[in-house]
């Protein structure tokens, strides 16, 4: 009764008459659905998390797996997790939750506003016990979504402490693909790369990616967009981003897939990460007070 009254209270206080609402999701989990005539979506106060954007007359965009967890302490599979502070495992602590521990907790929606032809929807996130328990920092972390015939995700970083940060962060987002096989990525080519499928060895990038095996990468030094080009749904992605210095492409193909609980078995034909991110030597330094911001711009037209 009380989960019920506090998702009302929120639609209340946020909602937009046909436009934006505060509702119960998957696993009782509340999210905030858009229905524009611009375009839907749909965004998770659990982790922040974007899992669905339609610009009108066009396909989801994003792949979010069957078989995805929707509960408090789980990350949600597919959609675009939030990652911060690190990466991957936390270095020297085998405990310490993948990818950060904001991507697995309950945000606050700070606000919904529609301006011209875009609803956009703010949620945040603070430093407590809970997440000092793996990181002593001082922080604020806002993830403001705007939906419209583009997808703009801001992940907005504030040092509230008294002294400086280093962080890694990732938009970690699943994009929708017809076959896996058949999608290449364009803008990579020349880029050197970690390879996380071969201990992390630095190799260049010849050409466009294609997938065909688990691929694990962190291209190094890019500020690129890239061009999804996908000939089975017809259309090209484009994925634009701003200081954001590392593009994570990342395929778990058949084995892997087969050992994760939360992806159906054929699943990963269907999916492609391409992650907007800060990672690795291009983890950020924010000094006391200041402010970091990195962007990623999602557009689709027809291939
Ligand atoms: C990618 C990493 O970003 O996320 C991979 O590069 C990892 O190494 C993948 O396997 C999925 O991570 P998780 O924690 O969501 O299973």
């Amino acid at each position: 009764m009380e989960a019920v009254a506090a998702l009302a209270g929120l639609d209340r206080e946020f909602g937009i008459p046909g436009i934006a609402s505060v509702v119960e999701g998957n696993g009782g989990l509340s999210k905030v659905r858009i229905t524009s005539p611009q375009a839907t979506g749909e965004m998770y106060l659990h982790g922040g998390h974007v899992t669905a954007w339609k610009p009108a007359g066009a396909e989801e965009v994003l792949f979010v797996s069957s078989e995805s967890r929707w509960e408090d302490g789980r990350a949600i599979r597919g959609g675009v997790p939030v990652c911060f502070p690190w990466f991957g495992d936390k270095k020297g602590d085998p405990k310490a939750p993948a990818h950060g521990f904001v991507r697995t907790k309950a945000w606050e929606l700070e606000s919904i506003a529609q301006t011209g032809n875009t609803t956009t929807v703010s949620m945040f996130t603070e430093s407590g016990p809970d997440t000092k328990k793996w990181w002593p920092a001082d922080f604020r972390l806002v993830h403001r979504a705007t939906f419209g015939s583009e997808l703009r995700l801001e992940l907005i970083l504030t040092n509230t402490g008294a002294t400086p940060l280093r962080f890694e962060e990732a938009l970690h987002a699943y994009h929708r693909v017809g076959q896996i096989e058949k999608a290449r990525v364009r803008g990579l080519d020349g880029v050197h790369y970690l390879d996380k499928t071969d201990q992390n060895r630095e190799k260049t990038q010849q050409g466009e990616v294609a997938i065909t095996s688990e691929t694990d990468r962190i291209y190094l030094d890019t500020s690129a967009a890239v061009d999804l080009e996908d000939p089975i749904l017809h259309r090209r992605t484009r994925i634009a981003k701003e200081n954001s210095r590392t593009t994570v492409v990342w395929n778990p193909w058949v084995e892997k897939a087969h050992s994760m609980s939360d992806l159906a078995d054929d699943e990963w034909q269907k999916m492609i990460c391409i992650e907007t991110s800060n990672v690795s030597d291009f983890a950020v330094n924010l000094e006391p007070g200041r402010q970091h911001r990195m962007e990623l711009i999602v557009r689709v037209a027809g291939f």
